[in-house]
């Protein structure tokens, strides 16, 4: 039964479990920047060492979390690239000896296009990042946790990944791709230890929206219109919930895809 009662609280052994994830290691791909660097600084905080992984080597954002304290390392990765991913998890065991938490982050935006109008380039890419990425990650990531018969992963999908919207195929068919893998992929690990999930965002303020906004005025205008809570997320608003998704207090959900989105997609 919840309690609001403080000191009672402090016993709830979930809420305990939530608090720490001293001596694990997380790997973080797209980790440069928006909600990628946000969930690397989120596991952080919470104990863990952290790699951040990203295209543009994130040497900056290591170097800060280096300063404070924190166990950390920069590595440069294209998760389109099969052999990069392979070396970025045996990088991340060579250095910290295991991984108990991995998030698929990385991805890129599609422009906004009718489907009759986008180039097979277009398609191809956003693609190679946005779904071939999170199957080279996953595939890498649990070899590794299934030698270690442990470990947890959350992929970024999105809102698009729920719902179809208009002159966005492809980005929302690349996010729907990844609720196929990760569904998929939980149920094969479900009774070893190894819990697989997505998260899927709304509209989040990170540098890929703003972007956006200056790209497509028009377009973000009329999808903030349709946020119930009449506001765009943040970046910390995601990191909380994948490193909820990565702690003992989830340990009863496998394979879900996880809204969060100011309730975009509750209509
Ligand atoms: N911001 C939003 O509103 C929103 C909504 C739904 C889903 N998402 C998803 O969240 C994730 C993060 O988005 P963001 O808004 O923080 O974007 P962002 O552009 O701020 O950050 C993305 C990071 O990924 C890195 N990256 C790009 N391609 C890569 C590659 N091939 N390999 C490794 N790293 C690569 C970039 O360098 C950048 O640091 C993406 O998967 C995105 O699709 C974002």
């Amino acid at each position: 039964m919840y309690c609001a009662c403080p000191s009672r609280r402090a016993e709830n052994p979930t809420l305990n479990r939530m608090k720490t994830m001293k001596g694990q290691v997380a790997l973080v791909t797209g980790a440069g920047s928006g909600i990628g660097l946000a969930a690397a600084q989120a596991f952080a905080a919470a104990g863990a060492a952290v790699v951040l992984a990203d295209v543009n080597e994130p040497v900056e954002q290591v170097a800060k979390l280096l300063a404070v304290g924190h166990r950390a390392l920069a590595i440069q990765c294209d998760v389109s690239d099969e052999k990069a991913v392979e070396v970025m998890v045996a990088q991340t065991v060579a250095t910290f000896g295991r991984l108990d938490a991995a998030y698929n982050n990385a991805g890129i935006n599609s422009p906004v296009m009718e489907t009759a109008d986008a180039s097979s380039e277009e398609y191809d890419k956003v693609m190679s990042v946005n779904l071939r990425g999170v199957w080279n990650c996953m595939k890498y990531e649990l070899r590794q946790m299934r030698e270690q018969n442990s470990g947890a992963i959350v992929n970024c999908s999105s809102m698009g990944g729920l719902i179809g919207i208009a002159d966005r195929a492809v980005y929302h068919a690349s996010k729907h791709g990844v609720l196929g893998l990760t569904k998929s992929a939980a149920l094969e690990y479900a009774t070893r230890n190894i819990r697989i999930n997505a998260i899927c965002p709304g509209i989040i303020s990170t540098p890929m929206v703003e972007e956006m906004v200056a790209r497509e005025p028009e377009a973000m205008q009329a999808l903030l219109k349709d946020v119930p809570m009449n506001r765009l997320g943040t970046p910390e608003e995601i990191a909380a919930v994948v490193l909820w998704l990565c702690s003992p207090a989830a340990s009863f959900i496998i394979g879900q895809a996880i809204a969060v989105d100011g309730g975009y997609t509750v209509r």
